[in-house]
């Protein structure tokens, strides 16, 4: 079932602030935590995954708890490239009154491999989901937020792309290569109005890290990371770790020679 189907009869209400956004990648965990954060600090919000059931859940959860109509759900798979322009354009569409303020791609996987391995299958998925999908979504996104004049796109990356480490190389290589197109877009939009906002998690809690043996002192919430993204991203921040004490880990991690990083059992 596609969103608009789902959507189409309802039609949304001016919420007080008069700010769209939209969500890519929302049906759980840190997608889903900004969700709610923006719906509560008055954005219409476009939430958009695979898992239709999942997103209803959300849209009744949050509509019901603002009471209104805050939150407007759209299923699809965002390696559909060919799907985009058409979804995007009813998104905004059904927005109505509301200009698009944020765009926030956080669709992500991380399979877990067996012994150390990943398919080829796996992996391409990997940088179809985590790269090219955020390529795709908010490189049409940038044509609409520069026509306005102004708005933010955000990218949820990762620690994870700064190193290549022993663990999940393609993982690793599909947000480094993230963190550097979003680099690049930031510098294509200077002047635009247009505001680019690289978020790099360390470790938070949700479905992705399940089973992961994790430091639990480093682990924060969904939605305190949540809280954490919308904040950078409304003060246009351009590449935030989440939470801040990751800058300086990852500066040591960056600057480790080869013949240490081997050694790591990272
Ligand atoms: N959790 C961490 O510690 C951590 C750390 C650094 C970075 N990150 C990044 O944060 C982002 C969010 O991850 P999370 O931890 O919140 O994991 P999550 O709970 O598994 O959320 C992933 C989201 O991506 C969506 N998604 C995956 N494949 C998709 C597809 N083909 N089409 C549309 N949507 C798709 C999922 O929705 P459907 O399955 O319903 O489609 C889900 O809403 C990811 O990019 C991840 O790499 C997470």
């Amino acid at each position: 079932m596609t969103d608009t189907a789902m959507a189409r009869p309802q039609s949304m209400t001016a919420s007080p602030s008069g700010r769209g956004a939209l969500v890519i990648g929302a049906s759980s965990g840190i997608g889903a935590a900004l969700a709610g954060e923006l719906a509560r600090r008055g954005y219409t919000v476009a939430l958009v995954a695979r898992r239709g059931d999942m997103l209803s859940r959300l849209r009744d959860q949050f509509n019901q708890s603002t009471g209104d109509i805050r939150v407007r759900i759209y299923a699809h798979d965002v390696r559909d490239y060919d799907a985009v322009p058409e979804l995007l354009e009813q998104i905004v569409s059904d927005l109505g009154g509301q200009r698009l303020e944020m765009v926030v791609y956080t669709a992500g996987i991380m399979p877990e491999g067996e012994m150390g391995a990943w398919p080829f299958e796996e992996e391409r998925a990997m940088i179809e989901t985590n790269t090219i999908g955020a390529i795709r979504w908010l490189g049409l996104a940038a044509d609409i937020l520069r026509a306005q004049g102004r708005g933010t796109l955000v990218g949820v990356s990762s620690v994870a792309g700064e190193r290549g480490r022993r663990g999940n190389g393609v993982y690793q290589a599909s947000k480094a290569a993230l963190t550097t197109w979003l680099e690049s877009l930031r510098y294509r939009l200077k002047d635009s109005g247009v505001r680019v906002t690289t978020i790099k998690p360390g470790y938070v809690a949700t479905p992705l890290t399940t089973g992961l043996n994790l430091p639990r002192r480093m682990v924060i919430s969904a939605d305190d990371a949540a809280r954490r993204i919308v904040t950078a991203a409304e003060r246009g921040r351009a590449v935030v770790y989440v939470p801040g004490y990751w800058r300086p880990i990852m500066w040591i991690i960056r600057h480790l020679p080869a013949f240490l990083m081997v050694r790591l059992p990272l």
